[in-house]
């Protein structure tokens, strides 16, 4: 069965095959058959939405803001004002890990976002591919008052953030292989990349960036094929996805505050928990040292610290932080 578009999506399609031009009221009346007032409803609501829609007398609207960009100004508007936020966005970046690292002299918190990034970064040194349109880079820099370590509660708490912000924002159900992996079925979508820094002399960190990738659509051919068999991603793209680069954000932002202001209560880690894809699975648990060496154990649980309790193949147990762990397919 064909799809029934609304009036809003009608509108919308019509600004997006004009790209940066002017379409007039009367015109975009005239195609849909409907009054100028239906028209300007519709606008108003997108503009609610988070679209940027200019509109100039005798010339009409124009969508100014890209189909699913990230829109700081939408994004900080749908956020508490009392959070302790600076926002940036960029077209292209290196990495917004290390652009919210030059921002860390601001003394206050920063989300820095971007379309694109050229330098990437994933754990353990790899790279994250991080390609314009198809998916939605940014880092939070915040100023927890933790203990060093327990640096990983932090990516704990992202994770879980992330997993509820695409619940929240798509309906869709992913799971965490811990520590800051994000799956969809089999496949990875996301990313979550912690960093702390400051002296180990001090009683807490000076600042941890938090960086989060999400690969929302599929990505074009470009993509390498030892990553192609990887990755996955959350959807096709389609008119459904108004606003989703910024709603993701938000709702990710909202969680993750909330969570981090009962850090000491540890609410995130049952749902941390209850989303884990790797209990009562049979790993492989690598070592950095020595890659050669094979290691299996199964997996019993997460405990309080947010480490991966794990029993060999010998019964012994064990608690596994800063690990790397893959499931053993038979
Ligand atoms: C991983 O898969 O090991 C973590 C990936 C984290 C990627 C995000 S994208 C935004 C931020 N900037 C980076 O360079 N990395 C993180």
């Amino acid at each position: 069965m064909e799809k029934e578009f609304s009036t809003r999506e009608k509108v919308l399609n019509i600004l997006k095959q004009n790209p940066n031009a002017f379409v007039s009221g009367q015109e975009i009346a005239d195609t849909l058959f409907l009054t100028r007032a239906g028209i300007w409803k519709a606008i108003k609501s997108l503009r609610e939405s988070g679209f940027t829609i200019e509109s100039v007398t005798n010339k009409g609207y124009r969508l100014v803001c890209d189909y699913d960009g990230i829109n700081m100004d939408f994004i900080k508007k749908s956020l508490p004002e009392n959070l302790p936020l600076k926002y940036y966005s960029y077209e292209e970046v290196t990495s917004t890990n290390d652009i919210a690292r030059e921002h860390a002299n601001e003394k206050s918190d920063i989300l820095i976002a971007a379309d694109s990034q050229t330098n990437g970064r994933g754990r353990k040194g790899r790279i994250f591919f991080s390609p314009k349109d198809t998916g939605l880079y940014f880092s939070l820099l915040i100023h927890p008052e933790i203990p060093f370590s327990k640096a990983t509660y932090i990516t704990c708490i992202a994770a879980e953030s992330l997993v509820l912000s695409i619940q929240d924002s798509l309906g869709i159900e992913t799971s965490i292989k811990w520590v800051n992996d994000i799956f969809l079925k089999e496949k990875k979508i996301a990313g979550i990349l912690t960093e702390t820094f400051g002296s180990l002399e001090e009683e807490f960190p000076e600042y941890v960036v938090v960086g989060v990738g999400i690969n929302i659509y599929p990505f074009g051919e470009e993509l390498p094929s030892d990553i192609k068999k990887r990755a996955g991603f959350l959807i096709k793209k389609t008119d459904n996805t108004d606003n989703l680069k910024n709603l993701l954000c938000i709702n990710f932002i909202k969680h993750f505050y909330a969570f981090l202001s009962e850090i000491d209560r540890k609410t995130f880690l049952d749902g941390y928990r209850r989303h884990s894809n790797l209990i009562g699975r049979y790993v492989r648990i690598h070592n950095d040292k020595k890659p050669s060496k094979k290691e299996y154990a199964l997996v019993t649980g997460i405990d309080d610290e947010c480490r991966l309790l794990v029993t060999y193949d010998d019964k012994k147990t064990a608690a596994l932080t800063g690990k790397e762990v893959s499931v053993v397919k038979y």
